[in-house]
């Protein structure tokens, strides 16, 4: 057994002196006072379950240009993740069970941190013969391509039909729309209503998981029985940053006053989990005449943040649970807690340890981000499963994911 002895995050008490008993598989033995290993570190950082990242975009198979499954979890290991989730809109779409699996191997033997695999949703799906025997991470729906009645029908269809979470993009369909912009609030323009007019007509139910809450005006009409998300581009820019067509996302960045709900929303609670929707472009498309949407950012969410709570205005208490333990939670896994059987998906932080985002030392082969020259807070290790992946944001291994959601069929 090996020991890692220092201040140990322990959900319900903080942070208490203790040892985490790290077994020969990676799992968690033990925590502790006092603990004997064959290996024995103690350090004066802070030690914390590693994050889980609910929602990120690694192109692999279909845009090996702007992501694969090497780069993005190499960005996400560096940035303290040991766990992402990827969504289906991949070139060929995550929407059949080959493709669910062949992009499971690919993950399987290039991913440096443990995954699981959005399943892409669409009208009918339920009446597929393998639909039942699918257990992906989550359903995801987008609502490009369908009208209202399909997307709200099939929201719905999957809540009767399947155990397992159905996550949606809260745009209203209708209000979306796809004519050229010229500037970032042109496209902020062009869906000013989308999420309110989405999130109004959804069903309430414990089934539904909202990714990238946007708004103040989505966040009030938040079914209560949904859990959400929100990405550090919501919380951290708005259109009065000094930031450029480059941060075209869906949903779209706001105003100030939505970048303060959608933080107090965070510290009650009200939004339970933080994800990076990691989506990376290249910077000639971005600056392009029809540039896609999107940001990059699993490698930089955690720093980010921790760097928030050393600013004092986040607590320790609701990053820990927002980045760790409610993903894990939402997604029905045994991850996020630093206890007896959970993997030993850990990182230790020095929160004195401040840095400037530099480019130069981000992994996205999308090689941008609006975050260059913020303050952050790089884990000094990252352990998965037992394991040194990441120091300092410095890459330590190559591979050695695992499927957390294996296929089925
Ligand atoms: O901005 C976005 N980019 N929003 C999405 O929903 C998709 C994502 C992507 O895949 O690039
Ligand atoms: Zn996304």
């Amino acid at each position: 057994m090996k020991v890692l002895e220092g201040k140990v995050w322990i959900t319900g008490q903080g942070l208490t002196n203790a040892c985490v008993g790290i077994n020969d598989d990676g799992y968690i033995g033990a925590v502790k006072k006092i603990l004997k290993g064959d290996v024995h570190t103690t350090t004066t950082d802070i030690i914390l379950p590693a994050a889980t990242d609910m929602h990120v975009h690694f192109r692999d198979p279909g845009n090996p240009e702007k992501e694969v499954w090497a780069s993005g979890s190499a960005a996400a290991a560096c940035g303290g993740v040991t766990a992402v989730i990827d969504m289906p809109n991949t070139i060929p779409p995550t929407n059949s069970p080959s493709h669910f699996e062949e992009k499971n191997n690919r993950a399987s033997s290039n991913s440096v941190v443990d995954f699981g695999l959005g399943f892409y949703a669409y009208p009918g799906i339920s009446k597929e013969s393998w639909f039942k025997n699918m257990s992906p991470a989550f359903w995801k729906l987008y609502p490009y391509k369908f009208n209202w009645p399909e997307y709200q029908s099939t929201v719905n269809e999957i809540i009767a039909n399947s155990p397992r979470p159905i996550v949606i993009h809260g745009e209203h369909p209708d209000y979306i729309s796809y004519e050229s912009l010229s500037s970032l609030s042109d496209h902020t323009e062009n869906r000013s209503k989308a999420e309110k007019l989405c999130l109004e007509g959804m069903p309430n139910s414990s089934s539904l998981h909202v990714a990238h809450l946007s708004s103040q005006e989505g966040l009030d009409v938040l079914p209560s029985q949904a859990s959400s998300e929100v990405c550090p581009h919501h919380l951290l820019l708005n259109l009065s940053c000094k930031v450029g067509i480059e941060c075209k996302v869906d949903p779209p960045l706001r105003e100030r006053n939505d970048n303060y709900a959608l933080y107090d929303a965070l510290r009650n609670g009200k939004i339970d989990i933080l994800a990076s929707d990691h989506a990376p472009h290249l910077m000639s498309e971005k600056s392009s005449a029809k540039p896609p949407s999107g940001i990059p950012g699993v490698e930089t969410m955690i720093p980010l943040m921790l760097n928030e709570v050393a600013e004092d205005r986040l607590s320790l208490e609701r990053l820990v649970s927002a980045m760790s333990e409610k993903p894990a939670e939402r997604l029905g896994i045994q991850r996020g807690k630093l206890i007896p059987g959970n993997p030993a998906d850990i990182i230790t932080v020095d929160l004195k340890n401040k840095t400037k985002i530099s480019l130069e030392n981000l992994h996205s082969k999308a090689n941008w981000t609006p975050f260059e020259n913020w303050d952050a807070i790089f884990p000094s290790r990252v352990i998965r499963r037992g394991q040194l992946i990441a120091t300092d944001g410095v890459l330590q291994e190559k591979k050695g994911g695992t499927s957390i959601f294996p296929p089925t069929l």
